[in-house]
């Protein structure tokens, strides 16, 4: 069923065994919500560039990109889930959709001056659930700053101001220990007096940052960073941002390893980086009060309309039509093996049955008819030796009241393409 070749952004590639792009999520590629004004997401590029004064934005790169770029070019391990064909976008072998702007760093790298700071701001794609929080497409801004290690005096001096522009007034903030030898380690070459003050400019220009875009009506804002890992940075953090009852996640971010300046042609002996990576989507969604993350890629006139180029406005939901909701329960193909025994880590691969390609091949068929996807139950019949799966899919237009036997027609369709693809039995 994959054709010989497809073509994303105007450009022709051969596929192969490892091609799991569906044509839904190639023509996200076109939109460029990000550099459209007046789209919240870009009236966001330009606040968070705003804040930093000086580093060079690069916003036009193309999203295909090659898994070495993607991956091992961070020291992505060969085993790494991430890889997998049900994680991640693949044109073919060679090529795939970037799932980060982290992807971009080498290359950014190597053009930068050194002391010199950038910002990479792009679509991003990663195979998950539909929900009014997770869509397939996502944006992130990536940042960086390169520092010698002769500065550290004016990096330390930078750092006294920008604490104190910090007023308890405005923001709360939890932070964390600088490293943790065991879980959080500094790099074996690196000196704490070389890399505490890098990591600690990185914090509070990323506090600032926040304090300056989240309107004065949303503070004393409380934040809260936490020690995470990333393949190509340590110590690493992660920030969230205390909002209506949650935390939301915002960024993931950290020092620079080594390796992966000396491959950006940088001397990691007397150059060390901060870099972080954000989600535009986490940000923009309480900033704007837009209540679904699908709404971004709306052509709803009603959607764009609310918005001005470079403002913070609220979103005001406009009415919705009736919802249909259908239930679709199925075998999967014999020979899969039970829940527990499938290997979710490494992407199930090899047992024949990859989750994400249910939610593709829904969305595939219903396009933006389908709102909402859910599995619904999910058993193992013992004397089949078979696992029945059931999904709650849910119908609704922005433009119009949906007919029953349309749905029903799409619902078939459905039904149709999930026996062709997955071999699944229908029940
Ligand atoms: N690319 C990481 C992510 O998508 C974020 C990140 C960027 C982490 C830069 C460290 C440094 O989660």
């Amino acid at each position: 069923h994959t054709p010989r070749t497809i073509t994303v952004l105007g450009e022709t590639y051969p596929t192969d065994d490892y091609t799991n792009l569906p044509p839904t999520i190639a023509a996200l590629l076109e939109r460029r919500l990000h550099v459209t004004p007046p789209h919240p997401l870009n009236t966001i590029r330009k606040l968070i560039a705003s804040h930093f004064e000086g580093f060079k934005s690069y916003d036009n790169l193309p999203a295909v990109v090659t898994p070495e770029l993607n991956f091992d070019s961070l020291g992505f391990p060969p085993d790494h889930p991430g890889r997998a064909r049900g994680q991640s976008y693949y044109i073919n072998r060679g090529v795939m959709l970037r799932t980060h702007t982290s992807a971009h760093e080498v290359d950014i790298y190597r053009e930068t001056p050194r002391s010199g700071g950038w910002l990479c701001t792009a679509d991003v794609y990663r195979r998950d659930e539909i929900d009014r929080s997770h869509y397939p497409a996502f944006h992130q801004t990536e940042g960086a700053r390169l520092v010698n290690v002769a500065d550290m005096d004016k990096l330390k001096a930078e750092n006294e101001e920008l604490r104190r522009g910090l007023s308890a007034s405005r923001i709360i903030m939890e932070d964390c220990p600088d490293f943790d030898a065991i879980t959080n380690p500094l790099q074996a070459s690196h000196l704490p007096e070389t890399v505490l003050p890098v990591a600690q400019n990185l914090r509070l220009r990323i506090t600032t940052l926040f304090m300056s875009i989240f309107p004065p009506s949303t503070t004393p804002l409380h934040v809260r960073w936490t020690p995470d890992l990333f393949p190509w940075t340590s110590p690493s953090y992660q920030l969230e941002v205390r909002y209506r009852d949650g935390w939301l996640e915002l960024l993931g971010c950290g020092i620079v390893l080594d390796d992966t300046i000396a491959r950006s042609s940088h001397d990691p002996a007397s150059e060390r980086s901060w870099a972080f990576g954000m989600g535009l989507e986490r940000i923009a969604m309480p900033l704007f009060g837009v209540p679904d993350i699908r709404l971004f890629w709306s052509r709803d006139e009603r959607f764009w309309k609310q918005f001005r180029d470079g403002e913070l406005r609220t979103f005001q939901e406009f009415s919705k039509y009736p919802p249909s909701e259908r239930d679709v329960a199925f075998w999967l193909p014999v020979g899969v093996a039970k829940p527990h025994a499938a290997s979710h880590a490494a992407g199930g691969e090899g047992v024949g049955w990859e989750e994400n390609d249910l939610w593709d091949i829904i969305r595939e068929v219903g396009g933006d008819l389908v709102e909402d996807v859910k599995l619904i139950d999910d058993f193992w019949h013992e004397a089949k030796g078979r696992r029945s799966l059931a999904v709650r899919i849910t119908f609704r237009s922005m433009e119009r009241s949906l007919e029953r036997p349309e749905v029903n027609e799409v619902t078939d369709a459905i039904k149709a393409k999930l026996t062709e693809r997955l071999a699944v039995e229908i029940r």
